[in-house]
């Protein structure tokens, strides 16, 4: 993308008021103002579920979250015409706790989080302890976390640390597009997703919440074997 373009891109990132960008020492007083239903794609690059979820989900607010501008303009794009309901929001996930309050996310999705593969960097994954703390902090008590990637090392590292972070799994898929699998949501494609795919990868998920949810969350929200299911809040 040639200079131009790029200034472009982000002078429009900068003016747009679903866009937030907010400084080292500015939280933009986001705390507590999302709305009732909050659900947010953590990770989210060109932001593909952020769209389609606030679609769904027309009543709900989702929120888009990457560290990468230029990524993020190409759904913040979409959302002006598609999603009203979409927000975006520059900034590290570590940061999360700054915008929000305990207790104010319904959902968190994870879509294609870099896998890390070096044991020294394991703490990097956004499936690791540290990130779980931020996570069961801005959820609500029932609230859960779906993750969705290529990386077969990153889910079965995911799926044995879990219970060891406190966590329990509510559903896991070790093959999102394998026989007798059907979901709306669960099959909404992001930008890595249709690469991973063409390359013949497997896709997997898991949901997972904090092992003291006692929850009712499970049934409504689990994706269905083989009927559609898109009940998830
Ligand atoms: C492999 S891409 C996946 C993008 C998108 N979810 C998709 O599937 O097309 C991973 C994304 O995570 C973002 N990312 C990685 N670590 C991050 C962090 N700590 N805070 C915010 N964004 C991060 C990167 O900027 C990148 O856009």
């Amino acid at each position: 993308m040639g200079r131009r373009k790029k200034l472009a891109h982000f002078q429009d990132l900068h003016d747009w008021a679903h866009v937030y960008q907010p400084k080292f020492d500015d939280d933009l007083n986001l705390k507590g103002s999302w709305g009732n239903k909050v659900i947010l794609e953590l990770a989210c690059g060109q932001g593909a579920y952020t769209i389609a979820l606030a679609q769904i989900y027309p009543d709900a607010t989702i929120i888009g979250v990457d560290i990468k501008g230029a990524r993020m303009w190409h759904g913040a794009r979409l959302a002006l015409t598609h999603a009203k309901n979409a927000r975006f929001l520059r900034t590290r996930i570590e940061e999360l706790e700054r915008f929000f309050n305990k207790n104010e996310v319904d959902e968190i999705w994870i879509t294609f989080p870099d896998p890390h593969p070096r044991e020294g960097k394991a703490a990097k994954r956004l499936s690791s302890a540290r990130f779980l703390k931020i996570y069961e902090e801005i959820l609500k008590p029932d609230g859960v976390v779906h993750l969705k990637t290529d990386s077969t090392d990153l889910y079965e590292w995911t799926k044995q640390s879990l219970p060891d972070s406190g966590w329990k799994i509510l559903q896991d898929i070790p093959n999102v597009y394998g026989a007798g699998v059907y979901d709306e949501i669960l099959h909404i494609k992001t930008p890595y997703e249709r690469r991973y795919l063409k390359e013949g990868r497997t896709i997997h998920y898991l949901l997972f919440q904090p092992a003291t949810v006692f929850s009712k969350f499970k049934k409504s929200c689990m994706v269905a074997i083989a009927e559609p299911c898109s009940n998830h809040i």
